[in-house]
């Protein structure tokens, strides 16, 4: 199970980088073999204008309920590379102090082709022992880390090719390896990028200076004045939309374990920052933010070049919470940025992605198979917790297929995904593996026809 998971974390399918194109396509059929060699039947390699979707089904019974599986083979760029101790796309097993039995190191590891892949072998493992409590449809993407913006249309030409009862996905985390928990809020995501253009062309400093707009000062004020001193941001309506969670729902997540040292010496800061009268958890999951992802301009080379730069650039991404819209908050963004822009420059506002916010509910029959597969697994009941990232796909199997979703993750926030170094917890993957058939199990008792 180790060494098949690990010919899939040897091809780079890096889905924003075109140089890796083939990368992901050959990836998009070795996930196919995987599951053809699982048992899955009618298993195809579908094109779309962007990368490749890999579909795949089990037909147990008509009167079995259908679940939707949906995970990711894409993954996220590698770099910085000279920051990764091996080698991105060598994976290597090795011990950690969270991880004892050791942890996978791959790009994807966790994110996602380790949790994906732990569908295809339970699988494997249920059609080998003959029980496949219910119907399972696959669909692995190739998008999702470029913002799944193929996967809308797919879903409406294939309406009736993914019908089900529920969306089963493995791409979120647990709290700890001793305290289960279930994902049932994904936060919304409005990402640009910005330019903040000066003079026509780069200016010696000393002979315009003084004078000259500098746009990458201006670029630095412009951003430092989108959140005021409580930490709000400051984009005019930006959260008109904001849904306030009641203080009873914020006392019942209160009751997650969270512990604020801990989380601090964890990421090596010594203090939280944000609003006020949210606490850190509060603020990385139900509250929005604005956050600077890369900013750049002017000579960023070996030495000092005396320049001002005639361009100033800088990729912002916003987090929403229900029921702030994605449209609306670009919008939002795009004015409030033009308004604020001095006089002495132009500014250019492109939208690059957007997702909406999701909510899952904790009181279905798929919920509670969920709950109850983990909680026989890890002989603990796992806790509800709204997550801070965002998967744009949850929103739309809601809208266009009218299914609900269970993010049933086995990752955790150390395994630095996204980040040098991603890993995946071998207890994890085995345990995901283990946990998956009970849900099978519980669901195809619990759903009603
Ligand atoms: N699997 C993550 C999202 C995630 C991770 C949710 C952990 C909850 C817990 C997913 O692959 C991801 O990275 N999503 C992107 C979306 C974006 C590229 C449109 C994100 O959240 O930045
Ligand atoms: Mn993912
Ligand atoms: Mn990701």
């Amino acid at each position: 199970m180790l060494d098949e998971l690990f010919t899939l974390l040897r091809i780079p399918s890096v889905s924003a980088d075109p140089n890796f194109a083939g990368d992901v396509e050959k990836c998009a059929e070795a996930v196919a073999d995987s599951l053809r060699q699982a048992g899955a039947r009618n298993v195809e390699v579908m094109k779309t204008p962007g990368h490749p979707i890999v579909f795949g089904e089990y037909h147990t019974d008509k009167d079995a309920p259908t679940v939707l599986v949906y995970g990711h083979y894409d993954v996220q760029p590698a770099d910085p590379i000279d920051l990764w101790d091996n080698p991105a796309f060598e994976p290597i097993i090795k011990i950690t102090d969270q991880h004892p039995e050791g942890a996978i190191f791959a790009r994807g590891a966790c994110d996602d082709k380790g949790q994906m892949f732990m569908h295809v072998k339970a699988l494997e493992a249920m059609v080998a022992t003959g029980k496949v409590p219910c119907n399972i449809k696959f669909i692995i993407e190739g998008e999702e880390e470029v913002g799944s913006s193929h996967l809308d249309s797919f879903l409406e030409t294939h309406k009736e090719k993914l019908a089900a009862d529920v969306v089963l996905v493995s791409d979120t985390g647990i709290i700890s390896k001793d305290n289960p928990s279930i994902t049932v809020g994904l936060r919304g995501l409005s990402y640009v990028e910005v330019e903040v253009k000066g003079p026509n062309r780069d200016l010696h400093s000393g002979l315009y200076g003084g004078a000259a707009p500098n746009p990458i000062n201006i670029l630095c004020e412009m951003i430092a004045s989108l959140k005021d001193e409580d930490q709000r941001i400051t984009v005019d309506g930006f959260y008109d939309d904001v849904l306030e969670l009641t203080s009873e729902e914020r006392a019942a997540m209160a009751r997650a374990p969270f512990n604020e040292d801990s989380h601090k010496s964890s990421i090596d800061i010594s203090a939280h920052e944000g609003e006020p009268s949210y606490s850190p958890s509060e603020r990385m999951s139900i509250r929005p933010t604005l956050d600077v992802n890369g900013i750049w301009g002017g000579y960023l080379k070996e030495g000092a070049k005396t320049v001002i730069a005639s361009i100033a650039t800088a990729k912002i991404s916003m987090r929403l919470v229900p029921h702030q819209d994605h449209e609306t908050i670009t919008k939002l963004f795009t004015k409030h940025f033009n308004k604020i822009a001095p006089k002495s420059v132009k500014v250019k506002v492109t939208e690059m992605h957007g997702a909406s916010p999701a909510v899952t509910p904790t009181d279905s029959p798929a919920y509670h198979s969920a709950a109850l597969a983990m909680k026989h697994t890890f002989g603990k009941e796992p806790v509800p917790v709204r997550s801070g990232g965002s998967i744009p796909i949850v929103a739309s199997f809601e809208r266009i297929l009218g299914l609900k979703t269970v993010l049933f993750g086995f990752g955790l926030d150390s395994d630095a995904i996204h980040s040098p170094n991603e890993h995946y917890g071998v207890f994890n993957y085995f345990k995901g593996i283990e946990t998956i058939p009970h849900f099978y199990t519980n669901f195809a008792q619990l759903h009603e026809k």
